[in-house]
């Protein structure tokens, strides 16, 4: 495994989720998903630009069926501070109504976005709609939502690596690490 002193990010604390158990539990996922959808004739991963292409990447590759996969870009979020306000800066393509859809973001945190873009996709008709995330932060949730897969349950940590940033830095970690904020940034 890569040290961590091999990526410039002084931010770091420490790794929580290394590598190989990341890798691990995508394939675990991607089987599951496999056989739920084995009689779906249209599955869509629907992917949260940008914290999640790093997951979607390599658990689509882990699906062994035909998949279609879409993205949508929405901001909630500033630094380490989340606010129940969401914004759709960009659409998904694909017309959803009839699909079997997968809704997929790095991690949930207060559940907003989650929330938000659940309720506007399910007005778009899919014939079925289910939350796919790679983390989860059960402490920090402040709406009810249901992830019905999910990789990783944490602690109330600030994380960044596989696709997340801490301000638009640390997406290329190949592992999850803890953020020091009194470290600040790098
Ligand atoms: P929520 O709307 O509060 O659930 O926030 C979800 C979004 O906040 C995620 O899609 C991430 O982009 C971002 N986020 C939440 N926690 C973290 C974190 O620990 N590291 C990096 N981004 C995070
Ligand atoms: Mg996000």
């Amino acid at each position: 495994m890569e040290t961590q002193s091999s990526f410039p990010y002084h931010f770091i604390d420490q790794v929580i989720i290394t590598e190989a158990d990341i890798k691990a539990r995508v394939k675990a996922l991607g089987e599951t998903i496999t056989h739920d959808y084995k009689d779906s004739e249209k599955l869509l991963l629907l992917g949260l630009l940008r914290g999640s292409i790093v997951f979607i990447t390599d658990l689509m590759r882990e699906i062994r069926r035909d998949i279609t996969m879409d993205f949508m870009s929405i901001s909630s979020y500033n630094k380490s501070e989340s606010s129940g306000f969401v914004r759709i800066d960009s659409d998904h393509k694909t017309n959803i109504r009839g699909w079997d859809v997968i809704l997929i973001d790095d991690i949930v945190d207060t559940g907003y976005t989650i929330r938000t873009v659940h309720k506007l996709l399910l007005d778009r008709e899919p014939r079925s709609l289910k939350v796919c995330a790679l983390l989860d932060k059960p402490e920090r949730h402040k709406v009810d939502i249901k992830i019905d897969y999910l990789g990783f349950s944490i602690p109330d940590y600030f994380v960044v690596g596989y696709g997340l940033d801490y301000d638009e830095k640390g997406r290329n970690l190949p592992y999850i690490a803890s953020v020091d904020l009194n470290k600040g940034k790098a």
